[in-house]
């Protein structure tokens, strides 16, 4: 049996009963450790589950996965994924590969970025599509997020900025240098969307013991220190009035 097991987001302790039920029947345990973070050392989930946790890098669970999905023919493996196994990173191409070489597969729901969000008070389904800023997005050129915020606002829709971030190597986009980003797409492509002016919303560590929301202008925001990763970015659209209210308690 192969298990996609979510870790939620805060510490050790989020894992579900179910899912550490099936981690600590499994034979092999690793842990897809570059999509996001959690509040908690690899050692303090080992305490916990009492197994060997094996980390994988940037891509290294891909690479892997014809190799994790044989040895699930044999054993019980299970992948441990920081958030939801299936929110934001999905991990779909794993049920399709297993599904092919006949390896059935569990999936343990935990809760996600996707979902935590909802705390900031936004109404989750005046969302519009998410979008994520890469570490090589200036070198590249790379527009994408910016185009997903024109397309959201022109909707209406609010809009969920993912930051890149590589905990192997301790690398994250700090919510400053995405702000920076967007200023520089703006400036070459001029659409008017955002401004030091603008209205956002940062959010760190949601989920964990200590999560920071904090709202203010481009200008603001830019300035303030939100402490650890990772973090996310929040571009509101248009506000109800219980959303304004929500936002202003976010200002104090
Ligand atoms: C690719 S998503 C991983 C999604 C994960 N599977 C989940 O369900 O939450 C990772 C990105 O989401 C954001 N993120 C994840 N967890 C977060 C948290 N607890 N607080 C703020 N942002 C978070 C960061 O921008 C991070 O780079």
């Amino acid at each position: 049996m192969l298990y996609l097991i979510g870790l939620g987001l805060g510490n050790e302790q989020d894992i579900t009963l179910r899912g550490l039920d099936a981690v600590k029947r499994c034979d092999v345990v690793y842990l897809e450790g570059y999509t996001s973070l959690l509040q908690c050392s690899v050692e303090e989930l080992e305490t916990l589950y009492g197994k060997k946790v094996i980390v994988s890098a940037r891509g290294d669970v891909e690479n892997k996965m014809d190799e994790i999905i044989d040895s699930a023919k044999e054993k019980d493996v299970a992948l441990l994924i920081v958030g939801d196994p299936m929110s934001a990173t999905t991990h779909i191409s794993f049920l399709i590969e297993a599904r092919k070489k006949g390896v059935e597969v569990k999936v343990v729901h935990n809760a996600s970025i996707l979902t935590a969000v909802g705390v900031v008070g936004l109404e989750l389904y005046k969302y519009g599509k998410m979008t994520s800023i890469p570490f090589h997005a200036v070198a590249q050129g790379v527009t994408a997020p910016y185009d997903a915020l024109f397309g959201n606002l022109e909707c209406e829709l609010h809009t969920l900025v993912l930051l890149d971030l590589d905990p192997v190597s301790n690398k994250f986009m700090t919510i400053p240098e995405a702000l920076d980003v967007l200023l520089g797409i703006e400036e070459k492509v001029g659409k008017g969307i955002i401004n030091l002016d603008t209205v956002v919303v940062g959010v760190a560590r949601l989920g964990s013991d200590n999560p920071v929301v904090r709202v203010g202008t481009v200008k603001e925001v830019k300035e303030m220190d939100f402490g650890k990763s990772p973090f996310a970015l929040i571009i509101p659209s248009k506000l109800h009035f219980v959303e304004e209210e929500v936002l202003e308690m976010w200002k104090c």
